[in-house]
């Protein structure tokens, strides 16, 4: 059933790498260059990636996120015994490039459109990974705008990121429905005062953060439902009601 706090909404933003994209898509594909325990080469790499992300903008030491995915991996192979093999280094990063997007992510855009609301990506992603990965999920024609943080040169949570879609969006907070499956970027959202539903693809517990999410789904495909079909009288530019 649709619910009221994403009523009005104009569009719908996506976080990419957890949301849109499966992160552990890359070490999937390898998975037998990687021993043991794969699984965790991959969440160390997505571990070391995200700390970077933070400890970078609290340094205001800014690299993009392509270095720091490469930054990452070298640390996670080395940590699992894997550092001299640069074939398997470029490998990986290859698959990077070109992660599985999510099942149900094609048929959730298209719906989200039907809607009447504009879609869109803000990612931490650098630019040009931003562009193979839509490319290779081939949904770039279901998207409005892939909004790369390196606009601004701060990483999630930063609310300047969430500015970034304000702004280019042309939409109030509060007219923008957020969707990540990172709680912390989730709340990071909140906190800004865009709507946030939270993919909870994994079933983890709540984040003890400011900021809270208007409604906790499972996987995309819970989303159409919660949305009102918008494709009434137009609200104008920012997501305002028109005077009455
Ligand atoms: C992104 C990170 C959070 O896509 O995965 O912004």
């Amino acid at each position: 059933m649709a619910i009221d706090a994403l009523r009005g909404t104009r569009a719908c933003v996506f976080d990419a790498y957890g949301t849109l994209f499966d992160v552990h898509g890359a070490v999937r594909r390898h998975r037998s260059a990687l021993g043991d325990d794969p699984g965790a080469v991959s969440a160390l790499w997505r571990q070391k990636q995200l700390e970077y992300t933070w400890l970078r903008t609290l340094m205001g030491a800014h690299a993009d996120f392509w270095t720091l995915t490469c930054d990452a991996l070298d640390v996670a192979l080395e940590r699992y015994g894997f550092a001299g093999d640069g074939e398997l280094r470029a490998r990986l990063l290859e698959a990077y490039r070109e992660l599985d997007a999510y099942p149900e992510v094609t048929a959730t855009l298209e719906t989200v459109r039907a809607r009447g609301r504009a879609t869109a990506i803000l990612s931490n992603g650098a630019p040009a990974m931003l562009r193979d990965a839509v490319a290779a999920a081939d949904i770039g024609p279901l998207l409005d705008h892939v909004l790369s943080i390196e606009e601004v040169g701060l990483y999630k949570p930063r609310p300047e990121v969430y500015a970034l879609a304000c702004s280019r969006l042309d939409l109030l907070p509060e007219a923008i429905c957020f969707l990540s499956a990172n709680s912390w970027d989730a709340h990071g959202a909140a906190h800004h005062g865009l709507r946030v539903v939270w993919v909870n693809r994994f079933d983890q517990p709540v984040d003890r953060l400011p900021g809270e999410p208007v409604a906790t789904i499972r996987s995309l495909d819970e989303l159409p439902p919660l949305l009102d079909d918008d494709r009434g009288p137009s609200r104008g530019a920012s997501g305002r009601p028109p005077p009455s």
